[in-house]
């Protein structure tokens, strides 16, 4: 027990694991025996239903060759709208506003290209400074391919503390020349959790349209899009949800829109039962699936199937009930094992701003996390100085937390950092 009555002591992480309702979906993933993976919000794990359902499509090739799109289980010129639908609840969307294509980029573009219609008042886009650099490459991008450049006409809002954004700002840089607003739902580096319905309705009220990029936050966080009223949003679905390297990403748009002219056409915007009469006159799909190009990445949309299968099964709530108890574990741990050691907690404190990692600033952060890794414990480093940690629920445990923050504090102690260079990997 620590001064400030907190349990440090390992046994109270493993009673903590005892009573986990989530535990038994540990034994479902690949773990490393010795390992301790908390890098599941860049690339999660592979589980063994994911597995299945990518060896059944294999097999569905081999099976029935050019039948597989009508045929066997799930029939590959149907499976981004299936996924679609199996994906909707956890963004609190309708099945036919969701749709599984593509990948987050791709699917930014798809969406500034329909709904970026700059006019003589409204040309801006609106942005924040800590985005991902390719939703910002993208939004640039989009702005050029119209004529408008983005040094006068994209705007990104400044955090104040380098880390965080506060609504306030946002909502105050909505003036009236805006005509679109992309965000992230949770920033990569921090793992803010912004306010999307707050941040909707303000955007609405001034007439303006807005997207949120939720990478950091499907599978993470229970979403409400059509409730809030968002106009789009687009993911990939291999962090958190655990689609597997380079998976197809989805997008949403708001039912609202159905109808509006895709800004990238191809034959797989077609409405399905038109698409085949080959005609040059594209009658696009009336929801969602109109926003797709071209045919499917079908074996990277395979692990999809099985994996979404267990988060229908347990419910986002239970997810992120478990993964803010594990992050707040984690911090807290931090807090009472780490002090004196120069880490600095960067993410929100709060369970209502806290996304599924923590983040962590250390002037020596490259080189820490090779040590980690060298340990077994795999984080990720984010330039220049920032270590993300994501105990994430299905697969990790309270003794993994316990144990990284053991493992971390013998690392400084014993100054075993200093045999690495402080100096990032080509992918970190
Ligand atoms: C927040 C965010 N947006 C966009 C991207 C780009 O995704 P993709 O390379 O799949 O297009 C990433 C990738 O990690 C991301 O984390």
């Amino acid at each position: 027990m620590s001064a400030n009555n907190f349990d440090n002591t390992y046994e109270y992480a493993l009673k903590q694991d005892e009573v986990d309702v989530l535990a038994p979906y540990r034994k479902e993933f690949y773990i490393k025996e010795a390992g301790i993976y908390l890098d599941g919000n860049s690339l999660g794990l592979l589980s063994k239903r994911a597995e299945k359902s990518l060896l059944d499509l294999l097999d569905s090739w081999k099976t029935y060759g050019i039948d597989g799109w009508t045929g066997g289980e799930n029939p590959w010129f149907y499976l981004s709208e299936s996924l679609g639908e199996q994906m909707a609840p956890l963004v609190g969307a309708e099945s036919k506003e969701v749709i599984v294509s593509g990948s987050t980029t791709v699917n930014l573009h798809q969406l500034v290209a329909t709904f970026y219609k700059p006019d003589s008042k409204r040309t801006k886009i609106l942005a924040d400074e800590l985005n991902f650099p390719s939703d910002i490459y993208a939004l640039k991008s989009q702005m050029q391919l119209k004529g408008y450049d983005p040094s006068e006409h994209l705007f990104q809002v400044e955090s104040k503390d380098g880390h965080t954004l506060k609504e306030e700002d946002i909502i105050n840089a909505m003036t009236d020349d805006i005509a679109l607003i992309v965000l992230p739902s949770i920033l990569y580096r921090s793992g803010q959790v912004l306010d999307m319905e707050t941040l909707t309705r303000e955007a609405h009220k001034r007439n303006i349209l807005i997207g949120f990029d939720l990478c950091h936050s499907i599978g993470a966080i229970p979403h409400d899009l059509s409730a809030w009223d968002v106009d789009f949003a687009f993911w990939c679905n291999y962090k958190h949800l655990n689609g597997g390297p380079g998976g197809s990403g989805g997008l949403y748009v708001n039912k609202r829109h159905f109808g509006t002219i895709p800004g990238l056409a191809g034959w797989f915007s077609s409405r399905k039962d038109k698409q085949f009469d080959m005609e040059h006159e594209l009658t696009a799909a009336d929801d969602a699936g109109a926003y797709q190009i071209g045919t499917p990445n079908i074996f990277s949309m395979a692990p999809i199937i099985g994996s979404l299968s267990m988060f229908n099964e347990v419910g986002m709530d239970k997810i992120r009930t478990k993964s803010l108890k594990l992050t707040k574990y984690l911090m807290e741990l931090i807090n009472d094992q780490l002090a004196g050691h120069n880490f600095n907690i960067r993410n929100p404190i709060e369970d209502k701003k806290r996304g599924g990692h923590i983040y962590l600033e250390h002037s020596e952060a490259a080189r820490i996390c090779k040590a980690l890794k060298a340990e077994g414990v795999i984080p990720d480093f984010r330039s220049p100085n920032g270590i993300r940690l994501a105990p994430v629920a299905l697969y990790n445990t309270f003794e993994d937390v316990w144990k990284t923050v053991q493992i971390l504090k013998e690392i400084m102690v014993e100054e075993k950092y200093k045999q690495f260079e402080n100096k990032r990997g080509v992918v970190a």
